[in-house]
């Protein structure tokens, strides 16, 4: 991306304090505007259903407007110039569901239409939006207009396409998949597509009473806690023990194709992601960094292995489908190195259990394990500074590092009990693709004030706690999202740090500010900006989430009325645009 003129310093706003009011807060002189909250039409042609507060919309109803609990979002200018940063797209995730807001009556009277519903109201979004006299407004209807369900077809592309643990009964093939889940964090490639991570996928599968090695090393065990399985079969692992192979990838959505089937993408390894992002190497080959957010597994990056065409997406249709995937592995001499998950190098063998490429993918963490790569503290987004070649990533918590029977500090994931998290930086030797690395802490995040040393941490500016969502801005702003679990909020060590907020960071100098609040409950994420770098979109994630287990109330206490207000019948996710009164740069 190019500069922008005239960018002044680079953090020109006056910092916002910690806040648990129930709104979005930013510095004066900035405005803020609620668009696409769950639930509003997505514009598609004869198919605009308003959204109704008591939630009597249909499962059919529901699978044409937004869905519930935006995340990762990025904007597709439509037109050149000042056109394309007032005009575009913005496609966004939408990553689970709170089954107590979802349903009239919530969990109660559970049936098959409430997992439909449910199911249509996961997946990702594509919208048109347009900024006029009254700022940014949906533009419906719109041909691009779309919606990715739990239920849409998905081709499969790379080493597991076809593999024997993919085929089901209703998919002997193995190549055509029903849906994405928990879909997370968001990357925008080089070509114009969109990249979207499924994370925490196992939670919708019920498993057997005695899971097998594989299934236990994923996490696949007895639960009710989406209650699909009741009336959707397909969720059944003890029926359709490979349906949950299908789920963890990262998908290729081509959102300027609204004709497009979207790809899982299977050479960049199967995980817990959270999302995908590509750097670009100097001879042209992508690069795509993904961690996957779980306590104690990942990071991994793939390296294509041709170069990318130009020509958009359709020239790169199957770019990701090609190349070398990579765990990290931090040294403690600040050194590192990316291991190749190649079948037939090393341990990866069919002795230790892996037939062939497309069983090391699927079993991409049994594979680490036996490459002994790093166990992190929870990897979410990552971010790559084209100006230094530096690459960032959020590691959000990990209350368990050092507890009994699990693994203590090492070099990258230092603390004990990291209640607050950190923030990784490395540079890969060489050029994206170089299989050494170098690599220090941005930040550990964290409360001067607390007593515990290993929850003081080393910020310079303003106090935070568990970074996860993660941006570079035009002007090299590194943008930072919270997300304090609501279970945790406002509680012993976390008491003075408010609600989810998003600080930006000026890399060279470390100083971090302050410069939104979310509303009660919520999480922030999500972070794209206009071309011109004078709008930026982020997203309200569950306003008002209860502090008890999310989706277990038949009618749930509302603990926010975000983004109507009082009276409000629920709260929504709904994405915000926020911008300066006198059109400036963002940040300035
Ligand atoms: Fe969906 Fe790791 O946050
Ligand atoms: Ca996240
Ligand atoms: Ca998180
Ligand atoms: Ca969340």
């Amino acid at each position: 991306c190019a500069t922008p003129a005239g960018t002044g310093p680079k953090l020109g706003f006056t910092a916002v304090p910690p806040s648990r009011a129930d709104t979005v807060v930013v510095p004066p002189g900035y405005t803020v505007q609620v668009i696409a909250p769950w639930g509003d039409p997505v514009g598609i042609a004869g198919a605009m259903p308003a959204w109704r507060p008591d939630a009597s919309n249909s499962a059919a109803d529901q699978a044409v407007q937004l869905g519930m609990h935006h995340d990762g979002l990025h904007f597709y200018p439509l037109g050149s110039g000042a056109d394309g940063s007032r005009r575009g797209l913005l496609v966004m995730n939408h990553e689970y569901t709170d089954d107590g807001l979802l349903h009239p009556g919530g969990l109660a009277d559970w049936s098959a239409e409430k997992v439909r519903k449910a199911q249509a109201a996961h997946g990702v979004s594509v919208i048109e939006v347009a900024q006029g006299p009254d700022g940014w407004q949906l533009v419906r209807p719109s041909r691009h207009a779309r919606r990715f369900t739990a239920s849409s077809p998905f081709a499969v592309g790379g080493p597991a396409a076809g593999h024997p643990l993919m085929r089901t009964a209703a998919d002997p093939a193995g190549r055509t998949v029903l849906g994405t889940l928990n879909n997370c964090a968001a990357g925008m490639t080089p070509w114009g597509t969109y990249l979207s991570g499924e994370e925490n996928w196992a939670g919708y599968f019920n498993g057997p009473a005695q899971p097998d090695a594989h299934q236990a090393r994923w996490g696949i065990r007895p639960t009710d806690f989406y209650r699909w399985h009741q009336h959707d079969e397909r969720f059944d692992t003890t029926r359709h023990p490979n349906e949950p192979n299908r789920f963890g990838w990262v998908v290729e959505i081509d959102p300027m194709d609204p004709a497009s089937t979207p790809v899982k993408r299977t050479a960049l390894g199967r995980a817990a992601h959270e999302g995908a992002w590509v750097a670009t190497t100097r001879d042209g080959r992508a690069v795509v960094y993904s961690g996957e957010d779980a306590r104690f597994e990942y990071i991994y990056k793939f390296v294509s292995r041709d170069r990318i065409a130009p020509g958009g997406a359709k020239a790169n249709a199957t770019l990701l489908d090609h190349g070398t995937l990579y765990v990290a592995r931090f040294d403690a001499d600040g050194t590192g190195r990316w291991l190749p998950l190649v079948h037939g190098q090393g341990p990866l063998t069919a002795a230790n259990g892996l037939a062939d490429q497309g069983e090391v993918v699927i079993k991409a963490r049994q594979a680490s394990d036996l490459l002994g790569a790093t166990k992190m503290d929870r990897p979410e987004w990552l971010a790559i500074d084209p100006r230094t070649r530096e690459v960032f990533c959020t590691l959000t918590n990990n209350s368990s590092r050092g507890a009994a029977g699990r693994p203590g500090p090492d070099a990258a994931n230092p603390r004990a009990n990291n209640v607050m998290g950190q923030v990784i930086r490395w540079v890969d030797e060489g050029d994206f693709d170089g299989t050494t690395l170098r690599w220090n802490h941005l930040v550990l995040a964290g409360d001067p004030t607390q007593a515990r040393a290993e929850a003081q941490g080393t910020v310079r500016g303003d106090f935070f706690a568990c970074p996860d969502g993660l941006a570079f801005d035009q002007r090299g702003v590194l943008w930072i999202q919270t997300d304090m679990s609501s279970s945790v909020m406002h509680q012993g060590e976390m008491a003075r740090f408010g609600n989810n907020q998003m600080l930006a960071c000026d890399t060279a100098s470390g100083e971090i500010r302050r410069f939104l609040t979310g509303p009660v409950g919520c999480e922030i994420t999500g972070c794209a900006f206009t071309p011109d770098g004078r709008t930026m979109f982020i997203n309200v994630q569950h306003p008002g989430e209860s502090p008890s287990e999310r989706s277990k109330a038949d009618e749930p206490t509302r603990f926010s009325t975000w983004p109507e207000g009082p009276g409000a019948a629920r709260p929504r996710s709904a994405t915000v645009a926020i911008r300066k009164a006198d059109g400036g740069l963002i940040g300035t």
